[in-house]
């Protein structure tokens, strides 16, 4: 309760201010000492954690720098086993692609033909079996196969489509023929190639005439590819 008029209220008692005695001083420079090693301490952790943090920033951004030693490695241990082999590419394809070749495992039906396992194919995102390349993501592909024949009277060869939105006959994409009664047992090649919207487990092949005519020679004289444009 404050009474007016009283000025004892206002009053300050100056014997509880402290005096400014030499204990006081290095108490307080004491305590002060305390506090900047304190600061120094935390602001050392705060850095520290900074540090470890761009280093695992750094590591995340270049993997290649901590795996270039062991890769160096493996690809001389390649070269020496199979000089003809390239290393495999250390970066991934940006899109679903693949590149098939002809090779001696590589069992062609009747008409459709097979690509080979062991020339350890190019196939990211799309799968290949039995002569088929499978879709895995929709899009838009470039489609492509180029094969080496024996001509004989009649050759055809195709890039077919099997759809589930079209179930029953496969839907040509491209196609070229050849038909001569004069031209006979010679060498001939057929290149197709084509932009196709493709949706997922679209299936893609090769077709030809009569597979027996395929000239099996050379891988790269069969191939048959694609890839998402
Ligand atoms: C393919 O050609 C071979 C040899 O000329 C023949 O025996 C075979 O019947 C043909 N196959 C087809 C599907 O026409």
């Amino acid at each position: 309760m404050i009474q007016s008029g009283n000025p004892s209220v206002y009053m300050v008692d100056s014997s509880v201010s402290w005096p400014p005695g030499p204990h006081k001083l290095s108490h307080g420079r004491w305590r002060s000492m305390g506090a900047q090693n304190l600061l120094f301490l935390l602001v050392s952790v705060a850095l520290g954690g900074m540090a470890i943090e761009a280093y695992f920033i750094y590591r995340l951004y270049h993997p290649e720098s901590a795996m270039s030693a062991s890769s160096s490695k493996v690809i001389a241990a390649e070269q020496v086993t199979s000089p003809v082999k390239r290393p495999s590419p250390q970066i991934l394809p940006s899109k679903p692609v693949a590149h098939l070749t002809d090779g001696q495992d590589a069992v062609h039906g009747s008409k459709i033909m097979a690509w080979s396992m062991i020339a350890d194919p190019l196939c990211y995102d799309m799968h290949y079996k039995d002569g088929f390349l499978f879709i895995q993501k929709e899009g838009f592909y470039y489609v492509y196969s180029k094969i080496s024949f024996l001509f004989n009277n009649v050759f055809y060869h195709s890039v077919e489509l099997n759809t589930k939105l079209y179930l029953g006959e496969s839907i040509t994409l491209l196609m070229s023929r050849k038909h001569s009664t004069k031209i006979r047992h010679t060498l001939s090649n057929s290149y197709l190639g084509g932009v196709f919207h493709l949706r997922k487990d679209d299936a893609i092949f090769v077709k030809v005439s009569n597979t027996s005519q395929i000239m099996q020679s050379k891988s790269f004289e069969n191939v048959f590819g694609a890839f998402m444009v």
